[in-house]
This record gives C-alpha cells, structure tokens and sequence, in this order.
C-alpha cells in the first residue's frame, strides 16, 4: 500500500458532517477528562482527610451518593444528549431532490460505485473510487454484496456499516479540491486490509467533465498491442466478470474495467495504476493481495501478459 488513511484524518475535518463529528470528539475528550480529574481530586480528598465519612453520619454520605451518584450524570449525560443531537441534526436533513446521490456496494475486497448519467438516465459504474464536486452535499447510499463492510472516509464523514439486503445512507460534503482516503472499517476477511478507496473531490465544473468522460463507452483500440490485448480480452473470457461498456456484455462480479486506465489505484488502493501494475496483476493477483477472487493468469506467455496490460491502461 502506496498510502494510508492519516491517524489524526478524523480530526482534521475536511467538510462539515466530519467537523461536526470532530467537534463532537473535542467535546467528549475535553469534557471526560475534566470529569475524570473531578473525580480523582474528590478521591484523593476523601482519602486524606482526617475524620472518617462515617463518623459524618448517614445523611452527609446519602447527599454525596444523591449529589455525585445520580444528579451529577443525569445533568451531564442529558446535555451531552442534546448538544450532539442539536450538532448532529444536519447529517441527515430530509432530502433534496436536487442531491446527486452515488451507490456504493461493498464486495470482497473492492467497491463498486453507480451514479446516474444526467444526459443518458444510465448507470455509470467504477470501482473503489468515488468522485465529488466541492461543496456540495452528496447522498451516498451503502449496501454489501457479501459480507458486513463498513464505509468511512474519516476526513469527511463517520462510518456506516455495509449490509447485505439492506440500504443505508450517509452525507458526503467536501470543502476543497483534493484526494481523501478511505478505507473499510469492519473486518471482512483475509484482504480487509486491501479494501481502500479514493474519494476525489473537483472543482464542480471539473466534475462536470470527469463525468462526462466516464459516460462514455471504452475506446475501442484500432491496432498494435492494445488491439492484440482486447482479442486476448474476448478470448480468455475476462467479460464473463468484467465490463467494459461498449465492447462486452455486462458482468459484475469484478470491478468495471470500462476507464480502468484513468483511476489512481489497481486492486483498491494496492498497487498504483499503472501500465506495469496491471501486467504484474495479471500475471499474478496472489502475489500483492492472496486470497483476491481474480485467477491468476500466468499460463498466458509475456507477450500476451504485455499486450492485455497495453489494452487495459488505454481504458481511460
Ligand atoms: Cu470490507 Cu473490511
């Protein structure tokens, strides 16, 4: 793994759901230690004064145990309720229908991301990367094909379990231009580890664009290499769980190769993508995340490996 999620990411919010999620946190850390030291220094003053609580008499210690025993946490503990309430209130605001909203489905060890052409009223799909306009808000409906996954991006948002038949939604919001990492946060096998995602956040004219490209079919190579590689493609049967729109049928046990050539990772986030990254992929997956459900395909000589590789990075 070329890169990582930040330690701080939670804390160093890049849009407003995770900084109310980050304000949140001060609130608890700061809070909770100063209940804590409160708590100790009534300790440590309980211990070192001279008469014992019991000769007090009983009605002294039934105020303490009143006092700081139910009175205190039920005041604290209330106000705590509604401040995250208050704070949390626009994570989820009753929807706009102008909101785009993007799907994303967890699959063992990969993700698949749908949004809607807005010319064509199609899908257009992609793999372990999700592209955001800045400063608008973005509904990101999660379910799993498989196991329990969980989504988080830390930088803008908290987590949100990915479960097989059900839908659950959360707000994305970034602020500014830039590349957030994410990264599956429920342990769902062998290469939980290997389940990141890129959220890649544009100016929204550049989104626009981005789009638009993504829209389109494959090209579809003329000659040389790459076209050697598409026949290799149709031969070994790659179709029968990838797509790649305009070339094929529609197959969606593996990732959506249509603009394979234009994300930042292979394999989400293992290797970076690469003309050299998918050929070493091909040959064999194993090798940079075993267990991965791709077969190996180190029966195919290098010409044929070189050639699929050309074929797969023109996939722009
Ligand atoms: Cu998917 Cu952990």
């Amino acid at each position: 793994m070329n890169d990582s999620v930040p330690v701080d990411a939670m804390l160093q919010p890049a849009g407003p759901v995770a900084q109310a999620i980050a304000e949140i946190a001060w609130v608890l850390i700061v809070g909770g230690s100063l209940v804590f030291a409160l708590v100790m220094a009534a300790l440590v003053w309980a211990l070192r004064r001279r008469r014992p609580a019991a000769d007090a008499g009983p009605r002294h210690a039934l105020g303490w145990i009143v006092g700081a025993g139910v009175v205190c946490p039920i005041v604290l503990l209330s106000a705590l309720l509604a401040y995250s309430v208050w704070r949390t209130r626009d994570m989820t605001p009753p929807r706009d229908p102008q909101e785009p909203v993007i799907s994303v489905t967890g699959h063992l060890w990969w993700w698949e991301v749908r949004y809607r052409d807005p010319v064509r009223g199609t899908d257009v799909v992609l793999a372990n990367e999700i592209h955001l306009p800045a400063g608008r808000s973005v509904l990101i409906s999660v379910t799993s094909h498989d196991v329990i996954h969980s989504f988080w991006v830390p930088a803008l948002a908290g987590k949100v379990d990915m479960v097989p038949g059900r839908v659950h939604q959360l707000r994305l919001q970034a602020d500014q231009a830039g590349v957030y990492r994410g990264q599956c946060a429920e342990f769902c096998g062998e290469q939980h580890a290997r389940m990141a995602l890129q959220v890649v956040v544009h100016e929204p004219e550049a989104f626009g664009r981005w789009l638009a490209a993504q829209a389109q079919p494959a090209v579809t190579p003329r000659e040389g290499l790459a076209l050697r590689g598409a026949q290799l493609f149709a031969e070994q049967r790659c179709s029968a769980c990838h797509s790649v729109r305009g070339l094929g049928p529609d197959a969606s046990i593996g990732p959506d190769l249509t603009h394979v050539g234009s994300r930042l990772h292979l394999a989400a986030g293992t290797l970076p993508m690469n003309e050299a990254s998918l050929r070493a992929w091909l040959a064999d997956p194993q090798r940079s995340k075993p267990g991965a459900r791709m077969p190996s395909y180190d029966r195919l000589d290098d010409a044929s490996l070189t050639a699929l590789a050309a074929f797969l990075w023109q996939l722009r």
